[in-house]
Formats: structure tokens, C-alpha cells, sequence
């Protein structure tokens, strides 16, 4: 079935891709059910699709758009710096200034590698754990995303019957072509069950190289971890040697300036960041403690790229990153307060048509669930939600031209206004008269 929104020149758009692109889309995650969404323009909270169409945008590139799109920060920067050349592949005065800035801003950080994309430096800070530790063993928590490269791609939205028993779930792969026994060395285990992690380090705790996890999980529901789970992880890897790893692809910069690890309090030995840093702009960054990084300023483990620190990408985060840290009282704040009118008036709405509607999550991102369950803690009360109804819930504000992440995942721009989510309100009012 066609999307019920899709206009004749989308229609045209993906016949034409699909005949020369693979499944006619660039990424997985912009498959559709139906003909996927062809953008022509973007500004601000707003973009147009090709059939001129206007949607108040909640997905912001998956969650780039920390400053809205097309930002005049942002273009200024690129421009500027792309009449100065592209890419040189050699040092830059600029990429200092950055890796100064985020060490100002982020508590882990006191040396920096960039690379492009957040799977990247992801497996940057996989190798670098195993390489700094001489050991093998990671562990990451079903549910959570850190990219599509091999290492990693397992359990993210695993299928329940594979996954089997919650408490000591199997490693699901996510894709074919994984390498046989590319599983032997990841430990997959429920997020924010700290039994779980204790039993696990007790048991194997002198062959674990890392704990990789998102501080606050936003590739599953918006979930901010007991605190009591957070400082686990933290003294658990401290006391038996192993690095914990922070994946701040979707949190850093946005939930706080300096990431999830400022929101909970929790200071990692390495981690993540991508997305909304550059303001759109491909970039990402494994930053840690000096000790640990110093395995890679010492030649001991491999890290490289053509386009690591790409000038106009660090241009751009140059310009974004000096705007998050200068406008922090302002910015924040305000973000903070768009968030939660949004997720209050969504609440309101739900309970004024029986709808049972979850909403949570920092502000700046977060995530509604059709539930009766008062809260989401884990990928197997996720998967317990209403999962059909959320993708009917997706779709019904769509058609009313608002985008969210089709599984009900919201991210907010420092340009939203206090109209455009009345504007919303509204939309989803119809939305959930519909439901
Ligand atoms: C937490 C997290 N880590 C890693 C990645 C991978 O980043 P990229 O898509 O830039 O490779 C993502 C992407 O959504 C993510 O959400």
C-alpha cells in the first residue's frame, strides 16, 4: 500500500531510484512501507517534500538538527570554509579548536579522534578498548544501537523467540552476512538490570574489555537508566579493569552540553558522539581519558580515515559547538520547555480520547508508546508496547504533515516554536480522534 500522504512526484522519485538504487533508498532505516519520504527542501522545524508538501519535522535527520535545518550558522560555516577547500586530508588549526571544545564541554573528554559517522567511532572505541585492555569480551544491552558495523549489530530489535530467556538473552544478529562466530566475544544482556551485570562480571569479569551502552537509551523507547544501574556500570568495569563506553551518537549535545554522562551524572573512560555536533554536517568524535586514548597516540592501535576531521565539517561544528557552549543558559532551558509542552499536550490529548499513551524522555528527545504500562525500562517492555498501533499513530500524523521517527521517537531543534507545537497539538488531536 502506497503511503497514504505520497504525492505524484514522490511516486515518480522512488520508481526512478529503485531502478538504480538498491532497494531505492541510501540506509535501512529510510525503507518505508510504502513510497519513503522525498525531501526538497528543509528550514528550521519545517521541510517540503517534492510534492510541495510542508511537515513540522520531529525527525531532523535522525537527530542532527539540534539547531533546526538549514541553520545560518551551520550554512555560513560550510560555506565559508568549502571556498577554502574541501578536503586536505591533513592537519588543520580548526580540528584543535573543536577537540578544545569538546573537552571543555564533555566530562570524559581529554583527547580526541574524529572520524565521519557515528558507527566509526564506535568501532574506534571497540578496538581501542579491546587494544588498551588485551582483552576480548564486550558487553552490550539489547536494544541499544551502536551502528551498523559487525561487531555490534546484534539485538538491537530482536526477534522475541531468538532473544529468548530476558534475563540472559542470546546475541541476535541483525543482518545477514555477519561474520559465523562474529558473536563469540559480545555479551548481550537486559539494559538497566544491574543483577544482570554484577552476575556477569563476577562470573567473566577478568576477560571483559568494555561495557558499551547509550546513557540515556534512545534507540528503543527514551529510557534514562536508574541511576543506581548507571554508577553500577561505572564501579563494576572500574573494579575489574574494563573500560565503559558511552554511546553518545544520539545524546551528546543534545540532552546537555556535555552529553547523557552530565544528565546522569556518570563519567565513562571512552565515549561516542556524531549527529547533532556538526549540525547536519557528517562528523563524529570517540573522545576519553588521556591513558586510554594514548594507546592510539602511541601507535598501538590503528585509527584512520581520508575524510577524519574534514575541514568543513569541523567548520561546522566549530560554529555549532561555540553556539551550544556560549548559549547554554538560554538554549537549553528553552529546548527543555518546548519538549515538555509538547509531551504535556500530547498527554493531555491521549487522556481526553482514551488513548493509553506513555510519554517519556529528557525533553529535547523522547518517545511515545501506546501502554498501559506506567514505564518502559527495557527492549522487552518496549516490545510489550503497542507497537502496531504506535506505526498507526505514525502514520496518522504524518498524513496530518508532522514527522516523527516512525517508532514513535520525537527529536526537537532550538527552532521549534511554542506555535509549531500548538500547530502540532493540534494535528495530533485529529490524530488520536482517528486512532
Ligand atoms: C546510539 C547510536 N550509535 C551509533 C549510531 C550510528 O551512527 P551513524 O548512523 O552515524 O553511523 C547511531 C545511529 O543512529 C546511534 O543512534
Amino acid at each position: 500500500m502506497d503511503h497514504p500522504t505520497s504525492g505524484p512526484k514522490a511516486a515518480e522519485a522512488y520508481e526512478r531510484a529503485r531502478k538504480v538504487i538498491a532497494g531505492g533508498v541510501s540506509s535501512d532505516a529510510r525503507r518505508s512501507a510504502g513510497v519513503p519520504l522525498f525531501v526538497d527542501h528543509a528550514a528550521g522545524a519545517e521541510l517540503w517534500d517534492v510534492d510541495g508538501r510542508r511537515f513540522l519535522d520531529y525527525v531532523l535527520g535522525q537527530g542532527p538538527g539540534l539547531l533546526g535545518h538549514a541553520s545560518p550558522l551551520v550554512a555560513d560555516a560550510v560555506a565559508a570554509q568549502a571556498r577554502r577547500g574541501v578536503a586536505y586530508a591533513a592537519q588543520h588549526e580548526l580540528e584543535a579548536e573543536v577537540a578544545e571544545r569538546l573537552c571543555a564541554m564533555v566530562p570524559c573528554a581529554e583527547l580526541v579522534r574524529f572520524n565521519s559517522v557515528g558507527s566509526e567511532a564506535v568501532h574506534g572505541a571497540i578496538r581501542l578498548a579491546r587494544g588498551h585492555t588485551g582483552r576480548t569480551v564486550i558487553i552490550k544491552f539489547e536494544g541499544n544501537y551502536h551502528g551498523w558495523l559487525d561487531p555490534v549489530l546484534y539485538s538491537v530489535h530482536p526477534d522475541l523467540a531468538a532473544a529468548g530467556d530476558a534475563r540472559h538473552p542470546a546475541a541476535v544478529g541483525g543482518s545477514a552476512g555477519l561474520p559465523p562466530n562474529g558473536a563469540a566475544d559480545l555479551i548481550v544482556l537486559p539494559y538497566n538490570d544491574l543483577d544482570a551485570l554484577a552476575e556477569i562480571f563476577a562470573d567473566r569479569g577478568d576477560t571483559i574489555a568494555a561495557v558499551i551502552m547509550e546513557p540515556i537509551l534512545c534507540n528503543t523507547g527514551c529510557i534514562t537508566p536508574d541511576p543506581e544501574f548507571a554508577a553500577g556500570a561505572r564501579s563494576l568495569t572500574t573494579e575489574h579493569g574494563a573500560l565503559l563506553i558511552f554511546d553518545e551518537i544520539i545524546t551528546g549535545f543534545r540532552v546537555a552540553p556535555g552529553g547523557g554522562q552530565e544528565v546522569i551524572g556518570v563519567t565513562p573512560d571512552l565515549a561516542t558522539f556524531g549527529k547533532a555536533m556538526a549540525g547536519g554536517m557528517q562528523v563524529s568524535a570517540l573522545v576519553g581519558r588521556r591513558d586510554v586514548m594514548d594507546t592510539i597516540s602511541n601507535g598501538t592501535v590503528a585509527h584512520a580515515g581520508t575524510f577524519n576531521s574534514h575541514p568543513v565539517a569541523m567548520a561546522a561544528a566549530n560554529a555549532v559547538l561555540t553556539e551550544l557552549h556560549d548559549q547554554a543558559d538560554r538554549l537549553y532551558p528553552a529546548l527543555r520547555q518546548t519538549g515538555r509542552s509538547l509531551m504535556d499536550g500530547l498527554r493531555q490529548i491521549a487522556g481526553r480520547h482514551g488513548v493509553p499513551l506513555l510519554v517519556d524522555g529528557p525533553g529535547p528527545v523522547f518517545q511515545t508508546y501506546i501502554t498501559d504500562r506506567s514505564e518502559v525500562r527495557d527492549y522487552r517492555d518496549f516490545a510489550g508496547c503497542d507497537r502496531s498501533a504506535m506505526a498507526r499513530l505514525h502514520e496518522l500524523l504524518y498524513a496530518g504533515g508532522v514527522n516523527i521517527v516512525p517508532r514513535g521517537l520525537w527529536f526537537l531543534s532550538t527552532a521549534h516554536t511554542e506555535a509549531q507545537v500548538a500547530e502540532t497539538l493540534d494535528v495530533a488531536e485529529a490524530a488520536f480522534a482517528r486512532l
